[in-house]
């Protein structure tokens, strides 16, 4: 790339030339966007694990993994946008942007195919007790076919409960139908063409988790949100039953999650997020009836190019005064 430059940790980003204004673009993004992807900017990029540096950037092109609260935002005085490249934003804090009258943006729609599939990945690892057949083999202690070893759930018939059903939760209703499952889901809101498209029924949260046999969860971590999986909601839990995780780690109280596995309340877990990413509990990882995965609910290539691309365009949308094609309304 011609256009671009490449900087060291957390220094002071000023514009020595002067010539073209500097947008703070996360270098984890450069192989999946064309070459010049900000035509007229400077594109400055920095990994996500180095600090947040200040500066005169005129937009931010975040992941995840970059906090971006109001220290980091005091640093960045010139900021006329954040285009967050993923579809959760719970690292921004949006209260300390709009007082800044920053606009926030995110990249919905492109990821819930891949996202949903992962989702449905998991479902049948945990159901089909994968993770036990692999390691059966993989320490030779597999002595041939038994007709009662490795029994699952068998899906066919079986009630799935989505817990919030947006886009991603709606995504992996509509892959149901073809297990022959029945859906139901709960949600701030009915969703009529949801119910209409797949027959999928509204429960409150009780009711849904004491008549599913797999849980999966689709929710943002917000305020109200955090922490709703706790000990309580998993003893409301069909005994046996299978919960699912592809939106955040910290809706999941990873104790609380623990000891219902141990218990033998819950029949497995597949988790591709934890509360403290990059860390993770070993007990669950190491955890016979858990398929755990890093965080990869959307990466396919076709996704994270499609992501990346949303990211740039909103922010180049923004710095050309106009509305950014998907913004995060606070
Ligand atoms: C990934 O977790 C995302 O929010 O896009």
């Amino acid at each position: 790339m011609t256009d671009t430059s490449r900087v060291g940790p957390a220094n002071q980003q000023t514009n020595p030339s002067g010539s073209r204004p500097r947008v703070l673009i996360a270098a984890e993004l450069e192989s999946l966007l064309p070459e010049d992807p900000l035509p007229g900017y400077e594109a400055v990029w920095i990994s996500t694990l180095d600090p947040t540096p200040r500066g005169d950037f005129v937009a931010a092109i975040l992941l995840l993994s970059r906090s971006m609260g109001e220290e980091e935002l005091e640093g960045l005085p010139k900021l006329q946008v954040l285009a967050q490249c993923a579809v959760g934003y719970d690292n921004i804090d949006l209260g300390a942007a709009a007082r800044r009258g920053i606009p926030v943006t995110n990249t919905p729609d492109v990821l819930t195919e891949s996202t949903a599939d992962l989702a449905w990945a998991l479902i049948l690892a945990v159901a089909r007790r994968m993770k036990e057949g692999q390691e059966m083999l993989a320490q030779d202690t597999w002595s041939g076919w038994s007709p009662t070893q490795l029994l699952g759930l068998e899906l066919n018939g079986s009630t799935l409960g989505i817990v919030g059903a947006g886009r991603i939760g709606q995504a992996v209703g509509r892959r149901a139908l073809g297990f022959g499952m029945r859906v139901s889901y709960s949600d701030a809101e009915g969703r009529p063409d949801f119910e209409r498209a797949i027959g999928a029924e509204r429960s409150d949260l009780p009711t849904l988790l004491a008549e599913s046999d797999v849980v999966t969860l689709h929710l943002p971590s917000t305020a109200e949100t955090r922490g709703i999986f706790d000990a309580h909601r998993f003893s409301l839990m069909k005994p046996g039953s299978l919960f699912i995780n592809t939106a955040r780690g910290d809706l999941v109280d990873e104790g609380a999650l623990l000891e219902s596995l141990d218990e033998g309340r819950l029949g497995g877990a597949g988790l591709d997020v934890f509360s403290r990413e990059p860390q993770v509990p070993r007990e669950l990882v190491e955890h016979p009836k858990v398929v755990a995965l890093p965080h990869i609910g959307s990466a396919t290539t076709q996704t994270r190019r499609a992501m990346a691309e949303l990211a740039v365009k909103n922010a180049l949308e923004v710095l050309a005064g106009r509305e950014p094609l998907t913004p995060v309304r606070g």
